[in-house]
């Protein structure tokens, strides 16, 4: 019995899908790893009870209406849901869900990575030898700074931003955390962290790391002005969103040396990179691979099939957002 029409827009990992139809469901797979064409995605929503979407999804009051009065939720593979118009959801009573807690720890490992890469400069070094480049060993050759002493700033200590302090205690960073809202006080206890305002966090820290929703007030939080808050010797790392960063004021305080450098696996136009960042031997630039372990990415498949297995069925969301 088909109980319910399901349109995956993207290929995603692991068996996922199959479940959908073991379940009954007719299911729209496209199965390409790849965006799903704007054209393509709007004729293929109309009589769809269930839309399971990425994150270069834009799922906004067209997509919903394209879709049609029988939709009854969207699914998006990620725990970022920037890209979808919630409230417009909420108009015609659609159930928005998102995957928390799967990735939290493959995430927070790529922050850790791009904290380690972007103060020992290991972008510019491996550059060095995979290009050729004549290199031998010295005392004083690509000399980085180390973690043990210095601080660390997270901006967003949720679950990702409390993870990546976890990891930067084991390399004995000293860290501050600052957010909308703070967390459990036990917790920030129990981390030997400190919460201050975002303005003194960028004053105090060796490593400022981003770790934020992407919202209308976190757009551009970091601009000129934070930039020139942090301290000349520090790095900025994102494994947020790319907007929450001002990109072409990052790229003028690096080329000021407002800043030592920046790690970063998200951009403000994904695909596309900044030019005034690519030239630069002082950032290490990554392709959204926050997520990107097979684990994890069939965690979240599995996360946001079940959502829509949950919805279809009558009952409530597992992870619904806002809930
Ligand atoms: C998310 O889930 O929001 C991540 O950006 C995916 O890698």
């Amino acid at each position: 019995m088909t109980v319910g029409r399901v349109l995956v827009t993207a290929q995603v990992v692991g068996d996922a899908v199959a479940r959908l139809r073991e379940a009954g469901h007719d299911v729209v797979f496209r199965d390409v790893d790849a965006p799903m064409p704007r054209g393509e995605l709007l004729a293929a929503l109309p009589g769809v009870d269930a839309l399971v979407s990425m994150l270069v999804d834009r799922v906004d009051a067209e997509v919903l209406d394209a879709a049609g009065p029988g939709l009854r939720v969207v699914a998006n593979v990620a725990v970022g849901y920037d890209n979808l118009d919630v409230a417009a959801c909420r108009e015609r009573a659609v159930v928005v869900t998102n995957t928390p807690g799967v990735l939290t720890d493959a995430t927070a490992d790529i922050a850790m990575s791009l904290i380690l890469m972007s103060t020992r400069g290991l972008g510019a070094a491996e550059r060095r030898v995979r290009t050729g480049t004549p290199w031998r060993w010295s005392l004083t050759a690509h000399l980085g700074v180390g973690l043990r002493g210095k601080t660390l700033g997270i901006v967003g200590p949720g679950a990702i931003g409390l993870a990546t302090t976890r990891r930067a205690k084991a390399f004995g960073m000293e860290v501050l955390l600052s957010g909308r809202s703070s967390p459990d006080p036990a917790v920030v206890g129990e981390l030997d962290a400190r919460v201050v305002d975002l303005d003194a966090l960028l004053t105090a820290s060796d490593v400022v790391s981003l770790h934020c929703p992407l919202t209308p007030a976190t757009r551009h939080l970091i601009g000129e002005r934070e930039l020139r808050l942090m301290r000349p010797g520090a790095h900025l790392v994102n494994t947020s969103r790319g907007p929450v960063v001002d990109e072409a004021a990052l790229v003028a305080a690096l080329a000021a040396g407002e800043i030592a450098g920046a790690g970063l696996d998200v951009f403000e136009d994904e695909p596309r990179v900044h030019p005034g960042l690519l030239g630069r031997e002082d950032v290490v630039l990554l392709p959204h691979v926050g997520s990107a372990t097979v684990e994890t990415r069939t965690a979240m498949a599995d996360l946001a099939v079940a959502n829509v297995l949950a919805v279809l069925a009558g009952a409530p969301a597992l992870t619904p957002v806002g809930g």
